[in-house]
């Protein structure tokens, strides 16, 4: 078996460093709540019932700009992309999606009963929303890579 040399090796590291975990992470949910808006705009449209507008709306801008728009700044940041504070953000921004969106279809829908989920689910998309902002404001951590990198005296 062919070892790796120094090149190949140093494109893997590079490649690996061009998009970090958490932003491959947010880009696979942001396509999968596309998916699912456009689904719901379809719908809509087919059946000419648009009273599930509200529920489109929010899957397609909080669900897939935003959460891309977060893979986005990490994938430019990735030194911001580093530790369990961006993993906390993206899991407690995209539970809360999962658990507001289809409840919220549902409260437009006809369910009414629903509306604590839909209130419990943009509560951790309002905290996972705060997360990111003290993940934006607070001073950027040294990569894991860049110290890596720096040689052993
Ligand atoms: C195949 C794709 C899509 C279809 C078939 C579709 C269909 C629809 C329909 C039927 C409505 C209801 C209009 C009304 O009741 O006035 C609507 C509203 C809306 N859509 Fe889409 N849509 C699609 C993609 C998107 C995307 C990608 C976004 C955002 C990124 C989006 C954002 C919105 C918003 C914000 C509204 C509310 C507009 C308002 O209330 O004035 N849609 N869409």
């Amino acid at each position: 078996m062919q070892r790796p040399n120094s090149t190949t090796l140093s494109v893997a590291a590079s490649r690996a460093a061009a998009m970090p975990a958490v932003s491959r992470a947010f880009y696979g949910s942001a396509i999968l709540f596309l998916l699912a808006g456009i689904g719901v705009g379809l719908h809509m449209a087919a059946s000419q019932d648009h009273s599930a507008v509200a529920a489109h709306a929010h899957t397609n801008l909080l669900g897939w700009v935003t959460s891309a728009l977060f893979g986005i700044y990490y994938a430019l940041n990735p030194q911001k992309a580093v530790g369990w504070l961006p993993w906390l953000q993206y899991g407690l921004y995209t539970a809360g999606l999962l658990t507001m969106l289809p409840a919220l279809y549902l409260l437009y829908t006809g369910m009414p009963e629903i509306e604590p989920l839909v209130a419990a689910g943009s509560m951790a998309v309002a905290a996972g929303v705060l997360l990111f902002a003290i993940v934006l404001f607070m001073p950027a951590r040294r990569s894991r890579i860049a110290a890596s990198a720096v040689p052993a005296e």
